[in-house]
């Protein structure tokens, strides 16, 4: 049964490579407003997940539904267009257009949205250039700024479009531990105002300030944790009892 705040909605989800079966049927319904880590060893299916539950990939067999509705019966230009006006995707590196400044570069997407006059979007980049603490790079190039200014550039970017769900893949896997705190820390206050958030992480220190982490073997979740809303304190012993969770299932 889906509830009537599920954002996501899978069933079956399967997913082959020549041959190889990845992700192997995996049921998985995303509430909103949820703040899910993904963690597993490398090539348990992972990013794939993340992939083909967003429609960024085309799943082999199974549904995903988004808000309700079927990602299978939308076009390939549905598709984009969903994606581009109520996803966000941070990735590790954050790959930007080197020939626009970096202000041009988080206004791209809602550039192409088309959704708002260009002053009002370019508006909307600086408040999230400020909120992240980017604001005086705005008219730098891409090689003037450092990893963890620009994994906040790609926040900003992500986040252009209002999107209902973000999804990141190790947002904080080339930062240091205080540069990756930092992101944490956005990626916090975000789904306290009601993003929704789907996070890949080998850190449990990161999946720690999370409140409910999917664990994945071999493309199965085989464990799935609910461990309440992280509120800034008793990170030590939310990463303890994390770390202990994880050991049960067999990392
Ligand atoms: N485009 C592709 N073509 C062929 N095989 C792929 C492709 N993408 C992923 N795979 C395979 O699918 C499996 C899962 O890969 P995936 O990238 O999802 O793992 P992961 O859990 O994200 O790993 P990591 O922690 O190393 O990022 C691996 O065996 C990988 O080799
Ligand atoms: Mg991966």
């Amino acid at each position: 049964m889906t509830t009537a705040t599920a954002v996501l909605d899978a069933h079956g989800l399967t997913k082959t490579f020549d041959g190889h079966t990845v992700l192997q049927g995996l049921d998985l319904e995303v509430g909103g407003g949820e703040f899910i880590s993904v963690m597993g060893p490398s090539g348990s299916g992972k990013s794939t997940l993340l992939y083909n539950i967003s429609g960024m990939d085309t799943m082999t067999a199974g549904s995903v539904a988004f808000a309700g509705q079927d990602l299978a019966s939308l076009s390939q230009k549905q598709l984009a267009r969903l994606r581009l006006t109520t996803m966000g995707f941070i990735f590790q590196h954050v790959y930007l257009l080197k020939n626009l400044c970096l202000l041009d570069n988080v206004v791209l997407p809602a550039y192409l949205a088309g959704l708002a006059p260009r002053e009002q979007l370019n508006e909307r980049a600086m408040a999230l250039m400020r909120r992240t603490g980017v604001a005086e790079l705005a008219d730098r190039d891409v090689s003037e700024a450092s990893g963890g200014q620009l994994q906040r550039i790609g926040i900003c970017r992500a986040l252009i479009n209002q999107p209902t769900i973000l999804f990141c893949d190790e947002p904080t896997g080339a930062l240091d531990s205080a540069a990756a705190a930092e992101i944490m820390d956005i990626l916090g206050e975000l789904n306290t105002e009601g993003t929704t958030i789907m996070l890949v992480t080998h850190d449990a220190k990161v999946a720690a300030r999370t409140s409910r982490v999917l664990y994945l073997i071999d493309g199965r979740i085989v464990g799935d944790r609910h461990q309440g809303r992280y509120d800034g304190t008793r990170h030590d012993q939310r990463h303890l009892e994390l770390t202990e969770w994880l050991l049960e299932q067999g990392l």
